[in-house]
């Protein structure tokens, strides 16, 4: 097998390049090379100062996580980078696309770093619930600072080569067509300079409180997750004790995460969002429907928000409504929106008005004519949407796309109200849709393989993770909200109160809890609207007007910062219902609570499974992480079941009368897993 590593002289320099589709990162045989360049370099007089670099569209972009699950294979990373410092000449990492994880650790070893102004420098290992495990957390302080190494680490969110050479973690920015002879340069200019810049002879020093203040502004984002607190800890460490021993703690935490669940259901998470764009029978290289303009129907929240993803991915947009003034409002809005992402620095004005410029409002569906994918975001009911895709089915282009934003409907019934269902199919935004990453894509019975594969592709356009579902009622998200919805009530009924069951789902990780979710969509959502109709608590609620966070009063009193207290009225209409109808109580613990709401949202994705309208078990974790929160410390419904084990399930859900689906029962009985 060839070495994904090749070195060249260039005078008395030693180009050593990588050329490790898609990302070099950096496996076995990626270390193995390199090792050997730095013995080639170290054995040769003849040679002054070696240059790293790499070959294809990034940098090294990490360790190769591929590797964590197989037994380890040397020379181990952290070896290697301590290779690469140690060298008694030069080293220059020259850096294109993005230097992530070992890849940045990679270039803290290396002497010297340039970079092309696109370039990005980033320890994302926090999201994968780990640390930069090859010295990072001691070198990036060192080197950049204490203050950017713990935003960098417990964040890990990127940053860009010029802010990297502002904090030094760059020393020169080179062209960006001419990264190799500016590094080249460089190295001719550095050959001779020692004694060579090595991070670990560096200190990196903070005051304590500098740690305390972090931790407590961050607690929120960090609540749950266990890495980004052993990146702290990793980084004070630095300050505190020897680099040799700040590498050994490191090396500790390090291995502790990567053994534990967290990082595990991270990694899972991972690879599963990138799983998820794949479609099972549909080759990959399929040709595409091109979609130079995108139409949308209704100018509501959700219109507004859908139109604002394709305009600011470059795609014009068509909005189209009913009534002037609700266009004016919905057009105001989008710029509103644009207008405070401006304000906060995330785009620039001139952003903010392409955006705009590229919005064309309309009250005529004719104007959509044009359009090569129309989604239609108008008011949940079937006759309503069947009767503007009968007109769409005369307006639209032939092969032009029409979806529907549907959160519950049949698309199979939507599409046959076309002449052309093939070309029909559910783009399910979750609201805010210009925010939450989660498009849930319905493939009808009819959709062309065509029309499908252009859709997932396009969600990657918008920035959205995409997911095939099939029809059901609900796809695959609401369909398990259900069931949690259902027993959450029911739980009322046997003794619970509303505060007990969201607490345990918040402690559970979730951003809020079943009621909580209630008070903030609307308790009123799919009402009957009829007050003297009072069948069941939530109708006793909406009938006394409590609509939830709108109203001020749901299952929560809110006061008029929106903070919830318990509410004494509703504690006393759910005693009403207890008695009318007989419930018979008994002490809910935490324990119980999990078995009845969560259990049976296993059971459902296992349901939808059997029934193949989800692909894989991963796209349902990613469809629960990315539309409504699920923690993704816990990997997503179905690999957290796969954590506690599909027998525990099953036993819970028997002891609480479900019916469970066969596919749980059988890979319990088998001793499999989800994922
Ligand atoms: N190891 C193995 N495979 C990787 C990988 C890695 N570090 N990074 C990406 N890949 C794979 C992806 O799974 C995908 O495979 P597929 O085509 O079979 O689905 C392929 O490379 C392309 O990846 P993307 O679809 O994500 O490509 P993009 O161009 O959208 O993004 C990227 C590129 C920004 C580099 C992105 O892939 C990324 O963020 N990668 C992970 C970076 C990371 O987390 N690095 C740290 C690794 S942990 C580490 O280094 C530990 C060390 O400290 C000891």
């Amino acid at each position: 097998m060839t070495s994904p590593i090749t070195t060249a002289r260039h005078g008395d320099i030693l180009v050593v390049t990588s050329d490790n589709p898609p990302v070099n990162a950096l496996g076995a045989a990626v270390r193995t090379g390199i090792d050997a360049a730095l013995k080639e370099a170290a054995g040769d007089d003849s040679i002054h100062a070696v240059v790293i670099t790499c070959a294809g569209k990034t940098f090294f972009a990490g360790a190769d996580i591929t590797e964590f699950s197989k037994p380890p294979v040397e020379p181990l990373l952290p070896t290697l980078v301590d290779s690469i410092e140690g060298l008694d000449k030069p080293v220059i990492a020259a850096i294109h696309g993005t230097a992530l994880g070992g890849g940045c650790e990679v270039a803290l070893a290396c002497h010297y770093r340039i970079a092309v102004p696109s370039a990005k420098l980033g320890v994302p290992e926090v999201k994968l619930g780990l640390l930069p495990g090859a010295g990072g957390t001691q070198r990036l302080p060192r080197v950049a600072g204490v203050a950017l190494a713990l935003e960098m680490t417990a964040k890990g969110d990127p940053i860009s080569a010029s802010q990297a050479h502002e904090a030094g973690l760059v020393d020169r920015l080179a062209g960006e067509a001419s990264l190799l002879d500016d590094a080249l340069a460089f190295a001719a200019e550095v050959a001779a300079a020692r004694p060579l810049p090595r991070a670990s002879e560096k200190t990196a020093t903070a005051d304590a409180q500098v740690f305390a203040d972090f931790r407590k502004t961050n607690a929120r984002r960090f609540r749950g997750f266990d890495a980004p607190e052993a990146n702290i800890a990793c980084v004070e460490k630095a300050t505190q004790v020897p680099f040799g021993q700040g590498l050994q703690f490191e090396r500790e935490s390090f291995m502790k995460l990567m053994f534990g669940v967290q990082s595990a259901a991270q990694r899972h998470i991972f690879f599963s969002e990138r799983k998820a764009s794949k479609i099972d029978g549909i080759a990959s290289d399929i040709a595409l429907r091109p979609i130079k303009r995108v139409g949308v129907i209704g100018a509501g929240t959700m219109g507004g928000g859908i139109s604002m993803n394709f305009l600011s991915a470059g795609i014009p947009v068509t909005i189209v409504e009913m009534q002037q003034e609700a266009l004016d409002r919905g057009t105001a809005t989008v710029r509103k929106n644009y207008e405070a992402s401006a304000a906060k620095g995330r785009i620039t004005p001139d952003q903010v008005e392409q955006a705009m410029g590229a919005l064309n409002p309309t009250l005529s569906l004719e104007d959509l004519a044009d359009c090569d994918l129309i989604i239609e975001a108008v008011y949940e009911n079937m006759d309503v949407k069947k009767e503007l895709f009968g007109k769409l089915d005369k307006i639209a282009k032939p092969h032009a796309i029409l979806a529907s934003n549907t959160s519950y409907l049949n698309v199979d019934e939507i599409a046959a109200s076309t002449s052309r269902p093939q070309d029909v199919l559910g783009m399910h935004f979750f609201s805010p849709a210009n925010v939450m990453k989660l498009l849930e894509v319905v493939r009808g019975a009819k959709t062309a393989d065509d029309v499908l594969a252009t859709v997932m592709a396009l969600g990657k356009t918008i920035r959205k993770v995409a997911v095939v579902s099939g029809v059901c009622h609900g796809f695959i998200g609401n369909r398990m909200l259900m069931p949690r919805q259902v027993e959450a009530m029911k739980l009322l009924m046997a003794g619970a109160t509303p505060e007990q069951i969201d607490k345990v789902h918040v402690a559970f990780g979730m951003p809020m809890g079943p009621f909580q979710m209630s008070d903030l969509a609307g308790v009123d959502i799919g009402w009957h609207r009829d007050p003297t109709r009072i069948e069941n608590i939530r109708d006793a609620l909406a009938a006394e007007k409590r609509w939830g966070q709108k109203t001020q009063a749901g299952f929560y009193d809110y006061d008029e910062k929106r903070n919830p207290s318990p509410s004494p009225r509703v504690a006393e209409i759910i005693e009403e219902f207890r008695v009318r109808e007989g419930a018979q109580q008994h002490d809910i613990t935490d324990e119980e609570i999990v078995e009845r709401t969560l259990y049976p949202m296993v059971n459902e994705g296992a349901l939808i499974l059997e029934e193949g309208m989800a692909q894989r078990a991963s796209d349902i974790d990613v469809v629960w992480i990315y539309g409504y929160g699920w923690p993704v410390y816990r990997g997503g419904p179905m690999f957290w079941a796969d954590t506690e084990g599909l027998k525990k399930i099953v036993a819970g859900l028997e002891k609480h009368g479900f019916e469970v689906a066969k596919l749980l029962r059988d890979k319990a009985e088998k001793g499999e897993r989800f994922n």
